[in-house]
C-alpha cells in the first residue's frame, strides 16, 4: 500500500489533506469531526488581534454557479476572518492539538502590518502547541479595506517585511498565503522567500460578482440592496490555481520552495494534479462545504489505489513530477502534428462537433455523407485544435490522435518531421530572423 503520510516544513500529518482556513475550520466542534473523518490537518479559521472580534453581515455572505446539473461549480462569499474571541479560539486550538496530536494543526493570522501587532500574537499561538502558523495576505474583501489580507498581498515589499518578523519572533514554521489578486504571482512568492518564509500557500479566493438581480439591480449575494465583490473559490478557480503553482514551483528564485496548493481541490484526482505541479499538500474549502467532511476518505482511497496502480511508493514520487513538462508557448514543438477522430459506434449524431468546427474552427467535420447524417473529420481540413473534443457531450467519443513521424499531413501536405523545431528558431519569427542575420 502506498504511504500517503505528509511532512510538510517538518509539520507532519497522516495524509496530504488538509481543510483550508475558512467554516470548516472554524471552531473546535468542526476541526474534530473534521478529524473524525480523517483529514490530516487544518489551517485554523483566521484569527486577528486581541480585542472586540470582526463583524459579520447579517444576511446572505455566499454567491454562486452552478453546472447545468446545479452541481456548485463556484462560491463566493464575503465573509471575514473569525468573528469568535480570540482567548476561545486559542483555549480550542490548544485541546484540539493535545487530542489530536498526530494531526496538522495550523494557525491562520491576520493582525495589522505593524510589527507590534506580529510579536503580540505569535507566542500567545505558540503556546497553543500549534504546528506552524499561515500568513493571510489573501482576503480581498473586508479586511483589504482595513490594510491588511489582500492589501498586504499585493505589494511584495509588505510580505517580505511582515514574513521576516514572524520568523523574527517565532520558531514555528511559516507558510505564507498568496492572493490571487494580482498580476504575476512570481512577485509575491518571490517576496516571502526573500523574507525567510518557510514555504507559501495558495490561493486564496479571486474577486467576483456572482450575479446581478435583474429585478432589484442589485449584486448577489444581496445585503439590504447593496452587494460587495466577493472571494470566489470552488471547481471553477482550480485552473487559475494550478497555473500559479506551476509558475512558483519552476520559477528559478523560488524553485524548491515548499507549495501548499488551495483552489478547487474536490478530488484526489485534483490533489495529485495539484502535487504533480509542485504542491507539497494541499487544502480543501468549498468541496468540504459542498459535500461535507467524509469527501477526505474518497480522497484517500482514490490517491493510496492510484499510486498503488501506478507504483509510486510514496508522496515524494509524485510532487512536481509534471513542473519539468510546463513550459512556455515558445518551446512547444511545432512539428507535432494531432488530428481528431470520431468513433463511430460511440457518435450519438447530435452535430454539437460539426457546427463547432463549421461555424468557429476549421471546417473539418462533415455533417452528412451520401445524404445520410454522418460526422466525420476531414484530415486534409483539421488543424488538431482540440474544440471538437471539448464540446462532444460524449466522453472519449472524439479523440486526438498524433500522427506518427513521417506520416503524411494531408493538410500541409508534407510529412511529419521528426526534429523538434519551436518558435524561437521558426523562419516566421522576426526575432529569430533578426538573430540569424
Ligand atoms: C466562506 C469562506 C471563508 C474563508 N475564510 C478564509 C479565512 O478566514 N482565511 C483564509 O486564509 N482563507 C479563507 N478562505 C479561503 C479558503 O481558505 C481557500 O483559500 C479558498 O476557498 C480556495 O479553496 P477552495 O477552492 O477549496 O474553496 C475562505 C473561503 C470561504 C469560502
Ligand atoms: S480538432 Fe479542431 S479543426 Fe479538427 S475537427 Fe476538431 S474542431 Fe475541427
Ligand atoms: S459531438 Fe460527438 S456525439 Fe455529437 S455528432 Fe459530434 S462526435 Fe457525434
Amino acid at each position: 500500500m502506498a504511504d500517503i503520510r505528509n511532512n510538510f516544513v517538518g509539520i507532519k500529518s497522516p495524509n496530504p489533506f488538509w481543510l483550508a482556513s475558512a467554516p470548516p475550520t472554524d471552531k473546535a466542534y468542526n476541526v474534530i469531526r473534521a478529524f473524525q473523518a480523517g483529514w490530516g490537518g487544518v489551517v485554523w479559521k483566521t484569527l486577528g488581534e486581541e480585542g472586540p472580534p470582526v463583524v459579520n453581515v447579517n444576511g446572505p455572505r455566499y454567491g454562486a454557479i452552478w453546472g447545468a446539473d446545479r452541481r456548485l461549480l463556484g462560491l463566493n462569499n464575503i465573509e471575514l476572518i473569525t468573528d469568535r474571541e480570540l482567548q476561545t479560539n486559542l483555549r480550542e486550538i490548544k485541546q484540539v492539538k493535545q487530542d489530536w496530536p498526530d494531526r496538522a494543526v495550523v494557525v491562520s493570522l491576520m493582525v495589522p502590518c505593524v510589527e507590534e501587532s506580529w510579536k503580540a500574537i505569535l507566542p500567545v499561538v505558540e503556546e497553543t502547541g500549534a504546528d506552524g502558523i499561515e500568513l493571510n495576505f489573501g482576503c480581498p474583501h473586508g479586511m483589504s479595506e482595513r490594510g491588511m489580507g489582500s492589501a498586504v498581498g499585493q505589494v511584495p515589499e509588505y510580505i517580505e517585511m511582515v514574513v521576516r518578523w514572524c520568523k523574527a519572533n517565532t520558531r514555528m514554521p511559516v507558510i505564507t498565503k498568496l492572493t490571487p489578486n494580482i498580476t504575476d504571482i512570481r512577485k509575491p512568492a518571490r517576496a516571502a522567500h526573500a523574507g525567510g518564509t518557510d514555504a507559501v500557500s495558495l490561493i486564496n479566493t479571486i474577486n467576483s460578482i456572482t450575479g446581478v438581480d435583474l429585478d432589484s439591480f442589485a449584486p448577489q449575494p444581496t445585503i439590504d440592496g447593496k452587494g460587495s465583490h466577493g472571494g470566489y473559490c470552488g471547481p471553477a478557480v482550480k485552473p487559475i490555481a494550478m497555473n500559479m503553482v506551476a509558475e512558483i514551483a519552476r520559477d528559478a528564485e523560488t524553485r524548491g520552495l515548499p507549495i501548499s496548493g488551495i483552489g478547487g481541490i474536490t478530488t484526489w484526482r485534483d490533489a495529485a494534479e495539484f502535487m504533480a505541479l509542485g504542491a507539497g499538500n494541499v487544502q480543501v474549502c468549498t468541496a468540504a462545504m459542498t459535500y461535507g467532511f467524509k469527501i477526505v476518505q474518497e480522497m484517500i482511497a482514490g490517491l493510496e489505489n492510484w499510486m498503488d496502480e501506478k507504483g509510486h511508493a510514496s508522496l515524494a514520487d509524485i510532487v512536481g513530477r509534471a513542473t519539468p513538462n510546463v513550459t512556455d508557448w515558445q518551446y512547444l514543438n511545432l512539428n507535432y502534428v494531432a488530428k481528431a477522430h470520431i468513433d463511430q459506434d460511440a457518435c450519438i449524431k447530435c452535430g454539437r462537433c460539426h457546427i463547432a468546427c463549421e461555424d468557429t474552427s476549421h471546417q473539418a467535420i462533415t455533417a452528412m455523407v451520401d445524404g445520410v447524417r454522418h460526422f466525420e473529420v476531414i484530415e486534409a481540413e483539421c488543424v488538431g485544435c482540440n474544440l471538437c473534443v471539448n464540446v462532444c457531450p460524449v466522453e472519449g467519443c472524439i479523440t486526438m490522435e498524433p500522427l506518427a513521424v513521417g506520416a503524411m499531413d494531408e493538410r500541409t501536405g508534407k510529412p511529419v518531421s521528426p526534429v523538434y523545431a519551436n518558435w524561437t528558431t521558426h523562419p516566421n519569427n522576426p526575432m529569430a530572423k533578426a538573430a540569424a542575420e
